[in-house]
């Protein structure tokens, strides 16, 4: 964190790059506190990533929510506004009765699908709890961020990221130890990410709906958060190897299992598309030609493909096709906090 005009409250800004899950998380165990079913393993992004400034009003003035430039109202306000709410039951007395401005700006190449609540919650607790005059460590900001949206408690971290589980027992002691942190990489590790955009609309079923559908009616549910497990401690092995082909071999296998996870909710919720699955052949069969190249998915059809840094524009040139974009990712950096305005 660069520090600078952490003192003083009023207005900061700061900079979250979009993660994705290599083990995804998909379930909560708690609503209200945003505890995920399992824990989960991120890549952060260098190339999609979100500006927020947040600027404290006068006291009693109500929030206000800018996005790209455009006022906003409705449900992403009044997200926002709980979001802001948590951080004010924290700050001093005189600071909590204030209001705040909030401006954020997408950074995601036009039209490409990405623009990411991960990116957006992490860069929004960074800002306002620097705002309201918080002095959060990275595991508090972690913990904070997870609050917002739960992907984007990894979003506080670069490179790869664990986001714990935490404690299942008891839902207190799980709020206090379920936190992101930074994995050790095994030196000479260089991974990079083809985003293959197939669909830049908005979702068909938000995640947080989703997800919730999934763990209350899909009977593979209980399957999939066992298997998961599993998988984040093979990731984690993985990474510290510098296995390449066993981390993608994990990452492929999880990004199918949870989708089948949700192909068997009822009614079912289901994201990909054919083009989708016409670009899992066509990894496979990079795979066949000898690339280490490995397909993940999240809530939408568009095509995440993990590689070797080498490789990526091999693959990048592979999947490119008439009408589909194809976007070059490398590992990004954590948040940054960079000034008050
Ligand atoms: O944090 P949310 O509510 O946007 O959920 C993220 C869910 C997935 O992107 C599908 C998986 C993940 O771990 O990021």
């Amino acid at each position: 964190m660069s520090g600078i005009g952490r003192d003083a409250a009023g207005a900061a800004r700061a900079v979250a790059h979009a993660n994705i899950a290599l083990v995804k998380y998909w379930g909560k165990r708690d609503e209200a506190l945003m505890l995920p079913a399992t824990s989960s393993v991120s890549l952060t992004l260098d190339a999609f990533y979100t500006t927020t400034t947040v600027t404290l009003l006068a006291e009693g003035e109500p929030d206000v929510l800018e996005l790209d430039g455009a006022r906003v109202t409705g449900p992403a306000l009044s997200k926002v506004a709980r979001f802001l709410d948590l951080v004010r039951s924290q700050v001093d007395p005189e600071l909590a009765g204030r209001g705040a401005r909030v401006h954020s700006r997408n950074d995601v190449p036009t039209g490409a699908g990405l623009a990411s609540s991960a990116s957006a919650f992490a860069a929004l607790a960074g800002a306002a709890s620097t705002a309201y005059g918080l002095r959060l460590d990275r595991r508090e900001l972690s913990r904070l961020a997870r609050r917002g949206s739960g992907s984007a408690s990894r979003s506080v971290f670069g490179g790869f990221v664990v986001w714990h589980a935490g404690d299942l027992q008891d839902p207190v002691a799980g709020d206090l130890t379920s936190f992101a942190e930074p994995l050790p990489v095994a030196e000479g590790l260089a991974v990079a990410m083809a985003v293959v955009v197939l669909d830049a609309g908005p979702k068909k079923i938000a995640s947080r709906e989703a997800m919730a559908h999934t763990v209350a009616t899909s009977p593979y549910f209980p399957a999939w958060a066992e298997r998961t497990e599993a998988d984040a401690a093979g990731a984690l092995e993985a990474i510290a190897a510098g296995d390449l082909t066993r981390l993608g071999e994990i990452a492929e296998a999880s990004a199918l299992t949870m989708h089948a996870s949700m192909l068997a909710a009822r009614p079912a919720v289901r994201y990909l598309t054919a083009q989708s699955v016409a670009v899992l052949d066509e990894v496979e069969a990079l795979r066949a030609a000898g690339v280490g190249a490995w397909a993940t998915m999240d809530a939408g059809p568009n095509v995440k493909v993990l590689c070797a840094a080498a490789d990526l524009e091999r693959v990048v040139a592979t999947l490119r096709r008439e009408g589909r974009r194809v976007l070059p990712a490398r590992p990004g950096p954590g948040l940054r906090i960079e000034t008050t305005a």
